[in-house]
């Protein structure tokens, strides 16, 4: 008997290792055989711990698990299959097989500790395709496939190789922002940790394509399941032949290196990243000059996201178009998109560009935790903008997002039901800034602090008309005036709590008086 069960952190928080244990107890108990693969995460967190079993008609997912239930289950895995936590075909399930994933096939599949494993799910097909085509048409595939940078940008892909590749340099580096500091995201934790070679082969076809040898990947120390996953997958790579020299046997160098940040939001700022690998304080730098000109090290480097590198295999293996055939306008592809926050089904969904977030929210989602009514929706992290139930027909897009002043971000979607005070919420994108501000612009470090102690005279009552004035004034100040995205982005939820949630900047709101 072969059972699946992941080791994903989210999972293992859930109970995931105990299951796993009691399974292996309950079967050496019972002298049944058991194979126990420990993979990713599906990213159907309602139901982890979710346990996979090999069955002739595909794999068959039980969950949620606990210890309790583990006896009863081998039972039902060992006779005729029926219990009472069945879901089905893991590939059936409505909320999987309604997805488009290109990233993420593999996740919660395959062993991510295993390059065979990899390999036998179409691993490396890329990376072997990438060794027989020339810099220049990588860079024409990559272009063509319409990828935008995914760390919330949105920048070309293909622009910013190109740039690196055109720069001559005695050294260039590769390095992946795995600094995934945006509230309600994990795609980055769940890819490291559930496929990790994707993320290693991205970064290895970028590696022949521009001329760099040596890559990063620079992880926040929050994640050390992440980071486990990582070098255990580097050191599985190397000794398959997949980084060193002579890469999958061709006249081709790269090797990669893990570092873990220190816990500070803006260390996801490129510049500030680039510092604080270097071995110093993550401060951000100005630009330019770019780092695709300069950047680790004084030289050309090639920086993305997680899910940047983790989308050019399939594009390099199944070609440019099939991926640039999913999307709408500009936004090609597929995202992963992240529910969290008061919602019923949070979790991984990956899609087309062009869902809405009405479908995200209320049909994929599920609508709130508490069953009480959706009231705002925080789109692209803590920089994001606050969407109220009047925009869900915005389709998730990044120039549709753009239009009516939010963003899309990471891809993080932090559903709130009527119990929310905007107010607050808007304070609390003051604070967060306050605290995570790198201090080298004033708009950001000054403006922040006085942005919170203008919202709190808000909230008591003083002044309220004059002070929401010189909120919409600070909010303009710091957009324009900071240096990065942390200053100039807190605006927009500052903002838009404002235009959509008026009602919620004065002395407490009648609402929430009444729910209390
Ligand atoms: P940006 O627009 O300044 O740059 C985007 C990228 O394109 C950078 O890598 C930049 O170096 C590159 N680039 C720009 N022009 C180029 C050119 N001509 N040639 C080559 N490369 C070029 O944006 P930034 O400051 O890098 O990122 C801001 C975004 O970060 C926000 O939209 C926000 O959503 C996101 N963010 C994501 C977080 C996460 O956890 N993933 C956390 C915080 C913010
Ligand atoms: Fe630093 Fe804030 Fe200025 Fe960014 S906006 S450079 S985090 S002070």
């Amino acid at each position: 008997m072969r059972i699946f069960i992941s080791r994903d952190a989210g999972a293992v928080a859930v109970g995931a290792d105990d299951v796993a244990l009691a399974f292996e107890q309950a079967a050496a108990n019972r002298g049944v055989a058991v194979e126990i693969v420990r993979t990713g995460s599906r990213g159907l967190y309602w139901l982890e711990p979710m346990v996979e079993l090999a069955t002739a008609q595909g794999r068959v997912a039980f969950g949620p698990v606990t210890v309790a239930d583990v006896v009863s289950l081998l039972d039902a895995m060992a006779g005729n299959g029926r219990h009472g936590l069945r879901l089905g075909v893991t590939d059936e399930i409505p909320w999987l097989k309604r997805q488009t994933r290109l990233t993420f096939a593999r996740c919660g599949v395959i062993d991510p500790r295993s390059v065979d494993d990899y390999r036998a799910h179409g691993g490396y097909k890329g990376l072997e395709r990438a060794l027989t085509l020339t810099s220049d048409q990588i860079l024409a595939d990559v272009t063509t496939s319409g990828l935008r940078g995914r760390g919330g940008a949105g920048f070309p892909t293909g622009i910013k190789w190109k740039t690196v590749a055109q720069a001559s340099a005695d050294r260039k580096y590769i390095v992946c922002n795995a600094d995934e500091g945006d509230s309600g995201t994990f795609a980055d934790r769940m890819i490291m940790e559930g496929d990790p070679f994707v993320v290693i082969e991205g970064m290895t076809i970028a590696g022949i394509t521009v001329g760099a040898t040596k890559g990063y990947i620079y992880i926040r120390s929050e994640y050390p399941h992440a980071v486990e996953a990582m070098n255990a997958a580097i050191a599985a790579a190397r000794r398959a032949g997949y980084l060193g020299k002579r890469i999958g046997g061709s006249a081709h160098e790269f090797d990669l290196e893990v570092r873990v940040g220190a816990g500070a939001y803006v260390c996801g700022e490129e510049t500030s990243l680039l510092e604080s690998l270097e071995g110093r304080r993550g401060i951000v730098r100005a630009k330019p000059p770019l780092p695709a000109h300069k950047g680790l090290f004084g030289r050309p480097s090639v920086i993305n996201n997680v899910l940047s590198f983790a989308a050019i295999p399939f594009i390099l293996d199944n070609g440019a178009k099939v991926y640039a055939d999913f999307g709408m306008g500009r936004s090609r592809g597929t995202m992963p998109i992240q529910l969290a926050g008061n919602i019923r089904y949070g979790g991984l969904f990956e899609t087309a560009f062009g869902v809405t977030l009405g479908e995200l929210v209320d049909e994929i989602g599920g609508g709130t935790f508490t069953g009480r009514p959706v009231r705002a929706v925080q789109v692209g992290g803590p920089l994001g903008a606050y969407f109220p139930r009047a925009l869900f027909d915005t389709p998730f897009d990044y120039e549709a997002f753009a239009a009516r002043d939010g963003l899309i971000g990471h891809g993080g979607v932090v559903v709130f039901d009527d119990s929310v005070d905007m107010a607050k919420q808007a304070r609390f994108a003051m604070e967060f800034c306050a605290v995570e501000s790198c201090g080298k612009c004033t708009p950001c470090r000054i403006g922040s602090t006085r942005g919170v102690e203008t919202i709190s005279k808000i909230i008591n009552g003083e002044r309220v008309a004059e002070n929401l004035a010189v909120v919409e004034d600070l909010c303009n100040t710091m957009k324009f005036g900071s240096l990065c995205a942390l200053g100039g982005f807190t605006p927009y939820p500052v903002l838009s709590a404002l235009k959509h949630f008026r009602e919620d900047f004065g002395p407490a709101p009648a609402r929430l008086q009444a729910a209390e």
